[in-house]
Parts: C-alpha cells; structure tokens; sequence
C-alpha cells in the first residue's frame, strides 16, 4: 500500500471521532504529510508498510470497555514509533496497557481549565492553566503501568499522560480544536520534538507524489473527467493529466448557464491551445438546455431537468470515447462528509456537475482530493501551475445561472444576470474584498417594475445582489458591503446592462433565506 515518496509521514488511524481529518489537516499545517486510515482498514502489517514517522489515534464516541468498541492488535505500542492518542484514542491505549477507564463523575464537555502538571513533556511550552475543548464521559481513571500523568482537570484526574521511555503520549482533550488554545503547540511537540519530522512536507511534494501513485494506479488505462470549469474538477483534472496525459479526456459542458466568459477561459486553459496536455472535448449544449427549460418556473423541476440533461450529455460522450476505465471525480473532504465517512464512493446527485451516470461502463472512480479541504485543493492547484482565476473561484452551483434566474430561464435572461454578475465581480475585486466575503453573485429577479432613464420610462428588470460570510455554507449572514461600493456596483448596472432599472440588495440571513434564490 506504500506507493509513496514521501518519507516524514503521520499516519492517523480514526476511531471513528468527528474531528479525525482536522487532525490529519492540523499536523499538514506544520508541513508534514499525514494521512487518516481506518481502524478496521489497516492491520499492523500495514501500518508498518506504511512507514509511519508517528501515529496519532483519533477520537470515537464508544467507550473503550464496550462490547464491540473499536480497537487496535496490542503490538502496535512496540514497534518503536511515537504514538499519541487523542480522546477515545487516549483511552484506548490505557485501556489495553492494563490501566483503567470509568464512567467519569462529571462529563466534560466544551472549554475546560486544565492544570499542566509536568511541562517536561509533550505539554513543553504551554501556560500552567491552559484552556481545552473537553468532549468525553468516560475517563482514565488509573494509568497503566510506566505512565506519568502530566496534566489534570477539576473533573478529570489524568487529562494527559506519557511514557516517555516508550515515546507513548496520551491527551483527553482535542488539540486539534481551535478551542483548545495551545493545541498547536502540543501537536508541533509531538510531531516535530517527538516524532522528529523535519516539517518540510509542502503541497508540490503531494502534488509529484499524487502523479506518481496515480501513474502507476492507471497504467494504460482509459481516463474520463467531467470537468465543470469549478475548483475541485479543474484541479483534479490537472493532476489527472500531469500523470496520464492524452489517456485522459475532459467533457465540459456548456449549457447555457455558465458565467461571463467562463466557457472560454476554461477552453483556454484545458483546450487544443492550453498548457495541459489531455483530449479536451467541450459540447455546446445551450440551445438543448433552452429548449428544455421553455416554460419551466418551478426550481426543483429546474434542477432535475438540468442535472438529467447533463447526465445525458455525458452518457453520449463517454459512448463516442468508447470503453473507459476510470472516472475522474474531484469529491474533496467536506463531500465526503456530507455522503458519510467511511462509505464507499458514491456519486452524488448535488455535486458540480450534477450526478453523474453510475452506468457508464468505468472499473472504478479516481479522487484525488478526497482528503483535502477546500484551501488546501487551491493550494494544489497553484501548486499545478493553474491559473489564478481558476484557483480563487467562487463556489458556483451544478445548475448555474438558471438557479439565479427566478422564473423561466432564456438566453436573454442569461445574458442580463452574466453582465451584471461580471460588474459585481469585477467591483468587488477592485475594492478589495473577494477574499474577505464567501460567496457572492447577481441574480435575476422576476420582478420588472418602472423606473425613468433620460426622459424615458422603462419598465425593466430588477437585479439583486447577494453577499454572505459563511464557514460551512450551512448557515450564512449577509455581508456588509460598504455603501460606496455598492453604489458603484448600481451606477454600472443601470448604466451597462440593457433591461436592467433597478438594483436591490439581498440582506437575507440563512436560514430563513438560502444562498442562491432556488
Ligand atoms: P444554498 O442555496 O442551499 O447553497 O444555501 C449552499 C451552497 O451550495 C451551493 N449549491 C450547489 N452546489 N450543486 C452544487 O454543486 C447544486 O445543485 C447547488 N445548489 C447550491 C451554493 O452555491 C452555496 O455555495
């Protein structure tokens, strides 16, 4: 299983906890690889094979004494290489090396004073009271044999111990919490102090290491992509082709509800004349769509109708390709956690490019990003040498601009929603805020209403503007975009977009609103 070049490694073995690929992203932040495996994936035969430089046990919501509690063959503590268990993880290696786990008193949960009982440790450099973020209910209650408890809680008589000798450490707490405040340090200890990793890993190392493993993974195989221009599919598409070349092919589809040139630039960079050397196929799909969508108002039909076509569309490129062997997906982390971790691939009907086929005749689904958050899959890609504009887009929904239109979709409609929405881009760029706002974009409202240019009335649409500041996209406050930019933004509008009368601004939070209008 160790196809790899990289050799500082943290291997992070999931006990299944809610916070294992933070873990694997905190200790990436100190530029050292890790990568998150399992339990019941890995054997120790593997572990070794895998050269760990340490090993991190995560978190799990069992209690390490329960029937069927996720556990590890007892060997593993004496191969010699660093281990630190975090919560659950904490427990378990207690557990197995004959100490004692209880019910605490008190469950903990949230910020938790904690009392640093000896700083000559992995806790080295942290304040006498420290604060953490506790989530447990079971506790050690005893330490095994060897072990020093090196730190406590009001509530929690061994919130971190270690056998130094043994280079065994063990923290109830989730250092790789924001909450937990010096939590960095702790994990900078045992990676770096501990563990002795240099901290020299960087994302081009992954990128060289992702081409070769891919390389070697498909062989002379037949590769298809379909590319929808967004981050994640582009990025996965240029590693794709940095390792197998023309045995990859893109499909990118134009249906009609892409951005102000956003066909073109994608041409540009995955076509004939660009840089990436692959078969680029784009189907000018737009009178389809149109067509389709004649007389449709209703969003979910909408989506259904466009998410259909794109599937068919698909299905015929790939027929034309002939026998493929693998599907490119660009599924990054946060997907992975909305389809459930731990689940085999599946594809997902709200991903970029609207669900793809799971009949065409592929042997298996490639995700090079499956473990990378969203910041890290940009750094790649200016890693791979792809253009900045590519690299900072804005998230943009499967079904595109026909989800920004209320109402029926047409081509004059697009055209109005793409000339405003590249005014709001290009103003918010110049003031300075593109990296400071989530997300933002014009839409078309259904509303016309009458308003006075010259000496004329009109009788025109009105454009709305929707800015949000968001972590998870989950829940979102509307961005306070200052008052002379925003008139800037309208003065163009008015000015520069034919059928447009009226600029409003959406102030919506979510919930009650969502993001995008349907
Ligand atoms: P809502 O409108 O649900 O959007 O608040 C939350 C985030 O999801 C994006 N979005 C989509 N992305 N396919 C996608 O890939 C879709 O069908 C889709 N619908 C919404 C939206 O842009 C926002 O970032």
């Amino acid at each position: 299983m160790n196809n790899s070049n990289i050799k500082e490694k943290i291997l992070i073995i999931d006990f299944g906890g809610q916070y294992n690929q933070l873990i694997a992203r905190r200790v990436r932040e100190l530029n050292v690889y890790s990568e998150v495996k399992g339990f019941e994936n890995i054997s120790l035969k593997e572990v070794l094979e895998f050269e760990p430089t340490g090993i991190i046990f995560t978190g799990g919501p069992q209690s390490a004494y329960g029937k069927d509690a996720p556990s590890i063959d007892e060997k593993i503590f004496e191969i010699g290489v660093p281990i630190l268990g975090i919560c659950y993880g904490a427990q378990l290696m207690a557990h197995i090396l004959g100490g004692k786990i209880d019910t605490a008193p008190t469950s903990e949960y949230g910020h938790t004073k904690t009392f640093i009982k000896d700083k000559n440790s992995i806790l080295n450099g942290l304040d006498d009271n420290t604060v953490v973020w506790m989530s447990h209910t079971d506790c050690i209650s005893k330490v095994p044999q060897g072990f020093e408890i090196t730190a406590c809680t009001e509530n929690c008589p061994v919130a971190a111990m270690e056998n130094r000798n043994k280079k065994l450490y063990a923290v109830q707490f989730h250092p790789e919490v924001n909450h937990t405040i010096q939590g960095r340090k702790i994990l900078e200890n045992f990676v770096i102090d501990i563990c002795g990793c240099s901290g020299s890993w960087q994302m081009g190392i992954y990128a060289d290491d992702q081409i070769k493993i891919l390389r070697e993974k498909i062989g002379s195989g037949k590769v298809l992509c379909a590319l929808s221009g967004g981050v994640d599919s582009s990025v996965a598409a240029t590693l794709l082709s940095k390792a197998v070349g023309k045995q990859l092919t893109c499909v990118f589809v134009d249906h009609g509800l892409l951005r102000k040139n956003e066909a073109e630039e994608v041409s540009q960079v995955f076509g004939p004349n660009g840089k990436y050397e692959l078969n680029f196929i784009m189907v000018d799909a737009k009178d389809r769509y149109y067509e389709k969508l004649k007389g449709v108002t209703e969003p979910e039909e909408k989506r259904k109708i466009i998410g259909e076509e794109f599937i068919r569309i698909f299905e015929e490129e790939a027929k034309k390709i002939g026998a493929v062997d693998y599907l490119v997906q660009g599924t990054i982390y946060p997907d992975v956690i909305e389809s459930g971790l731990g689940k085999s691939a599946v594809i997902k009907s709200h991903h970029n490019v609207g669900g793809l086929p799971d009949y065409v005749d592929f042997k298996e689904i490639v995700e090079p990003l499956r473990m990378l958050f969203k910041d890290e899959v940009r750094n790649l890609g200016r890693e791979l040498d792809l253009p900045e504009y590519i690299v900072s887009r804005q998230p943009f929904p499967g079904p595109g601009l026909a989800i920004r239109i209320i109402g029926e979709v047409n081509a004059d409609k697009v055209k109005i929603v793409q000339d405003a929405d590249a005014i709001y881009r290009e103003e918010i760029g110049k003031a300075g805020l593109d990296k400071e706002i989530s997300q933002y974009f014009a839409a078309l409202t259904n509303m016309r209403s009458v308003g006075v240019m010259g000496d004329f009335r009109t009788y025109d649409y009105a454009i709305a503007l929707r800015a949000v500041k968001t972590s998870d996209f989950m829940t979102a406050e509307a961005y306070d975009i200052p008052w002379e930019v925003l008139q800037r933004i309208m003065n163009r509008i008015v000015n520069e977009v034919d059928h447009v009368n009226r600029v409003v601004y959406d102030i919506t939070s979510k919930p009650p609103g969502t993001i995008e209008f349907e």
